[in-house]
């Protein structure tokens, strides 16, 4: 049984989207892994319970990235010149072609779990490479880093370079076994992960999608990101009226598969529709979609219509970790979007990008992401004494200010009620 115990600090969370709640000085009681409340004094039913005093910080729920790739955080902020269907070609498969030598995969994997570790982020959907020993390797780290994560081993059989491609055959049989040897794992989930349509034929999505109704798995991929990719995938997939179809049509969108999709750049209105009726979480990843030219998503119509949307690194296609940044960027490329490309729809606010990085993608984990009761305790404590100011700032305005100007990492860090550090 865990311990019950609070934390106190100035509590900010976000239980609907626009809406921050500010708790000045409050107790976060922690039961069982949950939280139980938050509450301007103790209770007197836990007068005795330990209390972990952060003082004059900040105590937020832990960030979420919902699109991340951990074989390539190895050349971050390289190839940031291309756009994408280049840039695969010329970084991210040549690169993640080396994850078939264990060690170096190790070694790699030490270092992004090590980051991952430090940073703000409690929870993850993990794109890892195609080797499924490199992939074990890298769920057996975030494991013993106690960050509850979902990571996948990647499925390619076509238009991939030798060094990176698989029979239809063989990754399916390997994606099987991988599924069998993932259960051991208690807190490191495993999720289907077709790379995106270009690289898997209907024959290997298909299979997947027999795989996933067999073992209930979550599934994440790409979606609608770049004019190019796009207009491929149109090709490639004649019997389709729309790219999300091709996933649909193997039962890889939502409903009993509970699915992210990265980007939803370009998303026409029938497959919005559908992945609001299927409830697909949109992995909304504005500096790749900047980096590599993809353009501008529509985060702020998506959310008026009740998609459910999350943030997301999308590292290296973003060369930063950092979800904080995720935020910025997520605020600054709706602006851009109010000013060049849609004047009636307003830019995103802060309290909505917090949401986006917490509830919203936390929504994928279960109830994650908020200190409502009943929640798992994923929280990190920021402290914001070294960025002065001579103003007496609200806790909306320091939380702001954390958000643009920290450097991104907590001094204190709890996921599923378990302190990391
Ligand atoms: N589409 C297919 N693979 C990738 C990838 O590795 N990164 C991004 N941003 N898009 C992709
Ligand atoms: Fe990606």
């Amino acid at each position: 049984m865990q311990e019950t115990f609070a934390l106190r600090g100035n509590v900010i969370y976000t239980p609907e989207c626009g809406r921050l709640e500010l708790h000045p000085h409050s107790f976060l009681v922690c039961e069982e892994g949950k939280v139980a409340g938050v509450f301007p004094a103790l209770p007197e039913r836990w007068q005795e319970i330990p209390v972990e005093d952060f003082g004059d910080r900040l105590i937020l729920p832990g960030l979420v990235d919902l699109h991340v790739h951990a074989s390539q955080y190895t050349y971050r902020g390289l190839g940031m010149d291309m756009e994408l269907l280049d840039w695969l070609e010329q970084n991210a498969f040549p690169e993640e072609s080396r994850f078939a030598d264990l060690a170096y995969a190790r070694r790699a994997y030490e270092i992004f779990v090590g980051e991952l570790v430090k940073s703000a982020t409690t929870r993850a959907c993990i794109f890892a490479t195609l080797h499924r020993p490199a992939t074990l390797v890298l769920m057996e780290l975030l494991e013993k880093a106690g960050l509850p994560c979902y990571v996948g081993k990647v499925n390619m059989d076509r238009n991939s370079p030798d060094t990176l491609r698989e029979t239809t055959e063989q990754s399916l049989a390997e994606t099987r076994l991988w599924l069998e040897q993932s259960k051991d794992f208690a807190k490191v989930r495993p999720m289907l992960t077709p790379r995106f349509v270009p690289s898997c034929t209907d024959e290997l999505m298909n299979g997947l999608g027999q795989l996933q109704r067999e073992f209930g798995t979550a599934m994440q991929s790409h979606l609608s990101e770049n004019l190019s990719e796009i207009q491929w995938v149109s090709q490639l997939c004649p019997n389709t009226r729309f790219y999300g179809e091709a996933y649909a049509q193997a039962g890889l969108f939502g409903g009993d598969c509970p699915t992210v999709m990265a980007h939803c750049v370009w998303s026409g209105a029938e497959e919005r529709a559908l992945m609001k009726q299927n409830g697909v979480f949109i992995a909304h990843c504005p500096q790749s979609n900047m980096n590599v030219s993809s353009g501008i998503a529509p985060i702020k119509s998506y959310l008026a219509e009740g998609q459910r949307v999350g943030l997301g690194s999308d590292v290296a296609g973003g060369a930063h970790l950092s979800i904080f940044r995720a935020m910025t960027d997520a605020i600054q490329c709706s602006k851009l979007r109010w000013r060049l490309v849609d004047q009636q729809t307003p830019a995103l606010t802060l309290p909505e990008a917090f949401y986006m990085a917490t509830k919203g993608g936390g929504a994928f984990f279960g109830k994650v992401g908020s200190f409502e009761p009943g929640y798992e305790l994923d929280a990190i404590v920021m402290d914001d004494s070294a960025l002065p100011t001579t103003r007496d700032c609200t806790l909306a305005e320091r939380l702001e200010r954390v958000v643009y100007l920290s450097d991104g990492q907590p001094c204190a860090k709890y996921a599923a009620g378990i302190r990391l550090f």
